[in-house]
């Protein structure tokens, strides 16, 4: 079985004929499977936008949004839509919704959105401001304490999601694939070719996602897991432990791309 990945299409910037013959290239890739790690497109289109796609894409799409994705509405009525958009579709599947997903005999998959949770970098004293504070609803008018706060907190349920699924998802097969937004480490933060620096790394990785997954894999070592996340449009690769490699989307706006075709056993 082979799977197409897909990170970052940010198809609210494409016209509508470009997501189309988008969709029919992923289409004919040769893979069965599609991935998307977030950033698919913003609220108000995201319907209109999976629904382009899954017209030309007969296999199942497995995605979780990314927080552009949340971008003119708020936290839980997009989260409702991915909900709704998942269960009146055929083959979209919002995986942050399932539990495990058996792709093969070898091979589970398990995905949560995640969020960046300013652990890691100096949040304090960094002058940047993403769009997510005045573009989501619910951090708009927070003070800095408490947009920090919501992004732990949005964080923190991602980590409480793949401690409960990752363990059980390692005893279901050898392999595991793990779908997310937003990078877990450090190490996976990718821009421009390099690791990105403490200005930005608050707002790019997620600290206690990454934490909660090294010490499970540690704990199974006779597994393997393979991360796919997105967010900072800068692609590598970081190996983080013998059994734990992190694949970072390379992406750019108006170019929506495959990133890769991965056979799985
Ligand atoms: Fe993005
Ligand atoms: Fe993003």
């Amino acid at each position: 079985m082979r799977i197409a990945w897909l990170s970052d299409i940010h198809l609210n910037f494409v016209p509508h004929p470009e997501i189309e013959k988008f969709s029919h290239k992923v289409a004919d890739c040769g893979a069965e499977v599609a991935l998307i790690s977030g950033d698919i497109s913003e609220a108000p289109f995201l319907k209109e936008h999976l629904n382009i796609m899954a017209k030309s894409i007969k296999f199942p799409i497995f995605f979780v949004l990314g927080n552009h994705d949340f971008y003119r509405s708020s936290i839980e009525k997009t989260l409702n839509l991915a909900e709704e958009i998942s269960s009146n579709s055929g083959n979209l599947v919002w995986l942050t919704a399932e539990d495990i997903v058996r792709l093969s005999d070898n091979t589970v998959m398990i995905g949560h959105e995640s969020w960046n949770d300013g652990r890691i970098g100096d949040y304090e004293n960094s002058p940047y401001v993403p769009a997510d504070f005045f573009m989501i609803e619910d951090f708009m008018g927070l003070d800095k304490d408490s947009k920090l706060k919501l992004m732990q907190s949005l964080a923190d349920k991602a980590a409480e999601h793949f401690k409960l699924t990752l363990p059980r998802a390692c005893q279901a097969a050898e392999n595991v694939i793990l779908l997310t937004h937003v990078p877990p480490f450090r190490e996976s933060c990718w821009y421009k070719g390099k690791v990105s620096d403490d200005e930005h790394q608050p707002y790019f990785a997620s600290k206690i996602v990454g934490d909660i997954i090294r010490e499970i894999m540690r704990d199974h070592p006779s597994n393997n897991l393979t991360v796919y996340c997105g967010h900072t449009h800068g692609g590598g690769k970081a190996q983080i432990l013998n059994n734990l490699i992190v694949y970072t989307a390379e992406a750019a706006y108006e170019k929506p791309a495959i990133q890769r075709i991965d056979g799985i056993k």
